[in-house]
Parts: structure tokens; C-alpha cells; sequence
């Protein structure tokens, strides 16, 4: 398992849903969580290490968590702007505007089906991590003056060099 970089096709390809709960599914959401923390990341979607499957985990502090086929049911009206960065985006960081708070339905390894309402930081990394399982990152919310002027830092990555 290894971490990919934008401009790798797969991260902009849509994530198949889970239908089987199984010991496969544990062990890929295991290695996909130590993958975060050797990392340093808070946050990773698994299309980040190149599988097609709708599964994030993540840790805003209080500890790991999985997702599984995660949806945002819901969002609230009032926005907040926060920095973000990304493990296949290396060395970029911006500042998104995205909704305060979501209420999100997805399942556990288990496949039971579970609907929380989560805000601040947990509302923002939920939000990016779903997001990559559709396909998109966070650099695509940016203007396009601020993409203009990243090219030349995204061009280093998709060549290797960062
Ligand atoms: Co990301």
C-alpha cells in the first residue's frame, strides 16, 4: 500500500461501494489507518492508495474512525473556511470555505448502518475524504487565479519530484 499523487487518474475516478462486510473489509480499513498515522495525515480515502472502494477513515483527535460507503445526508447553510492540505496534494495548503456542519450516513465494518451529525473538525476532514471518493480534491474548490499559480507546485508533484 502505497500513497498516490495528483495527476494519477485514479484519484479522480469514482469509488465502487462496499456490499461485502467480510475480514477483507477489517483488514484493508486496519492498513488503511496505519497508513494514516505513519503519515501524519488526519484523514485518508482509500482511492488515496490507488483501491476504487467508498471507505475513509480518519482521526480529528479522539481517536480513529471508519467510514464505510459514507454519504452527506445533509449540510448546514453556514459555511466556515479552514486550511486544508491532503496526502496526495504534498506541500500544498489552502484555505476552503465548506459547510460548519453535515449530517452523514455510512456503515461500519460491520455494515451497520449509523447517521451522525458532526461539526467542526471532524464536519471539515468527513467532508474531504468523501469528497475523494467522488473524484474530487480540495484544490478544485480553489479559484482559478490560485490554480493558475499552484501549476508550476503541481506539476513538481505529478513529476515526482516532491
Ligand atoms: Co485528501
Amino acid at each position: 500500500m502505497r500513497i498516490i499523487y495528483v495527476g494519477n487518474p485514479l484519484l479522480r475516478k469514482r469509488s465502487q461501494e462496499i456490499t461485502s462486510f467480510d475480514d477483507n473489509l477489517k483488514e484493508f480499513v486496519e492498513e488503511l489507518t496505519e497508513m494514516m498515522y505513519t503519515e501524519d495525515g488526519v484523514g485518508l480515502a482509500a482511492p488515496q492508495v490507488g483501491a476504487l472502494k467508498r471507505v475513509i477513515v480518519f482521526d480529528d483527535g479522539s481517536g480513529s474512525k471508519a467510514m464505510i460507503n459514507p454519504i452527506i445526508v445533509s449540510s448546514s447553510s453556514d459555511t466556515v473556511v479552514m486550511e486544508e492540505g491532503c496526502l496526495s496534494v504534498p506541500g500544498i495548503y489552502a484555505d476552503i470555505s465548506r459547510p460548519a456542519s453535515v449530517k452523514i450516513r455510512y456503515q461500519d465494518a460491520d455494515g451497520k448502518v449509523i447517521e451522525e451529525v458532526l461539526e467542526g473538525y471532524a464536519a471539515r476532514i468527513v467532508q474531504h475524504e468523501t469528497d475523494h471518493l467522488d473524484g474530487r480534491l480540495f484544490i478544485d474548490y480553489l479559484s482559478n487565479a490560485k490554480k493558475i499559480a499552484l501549476r508550476p507546485q503541481l506539476v513538481e508533484i505529478m513529476k515526482g519530484n516532491v
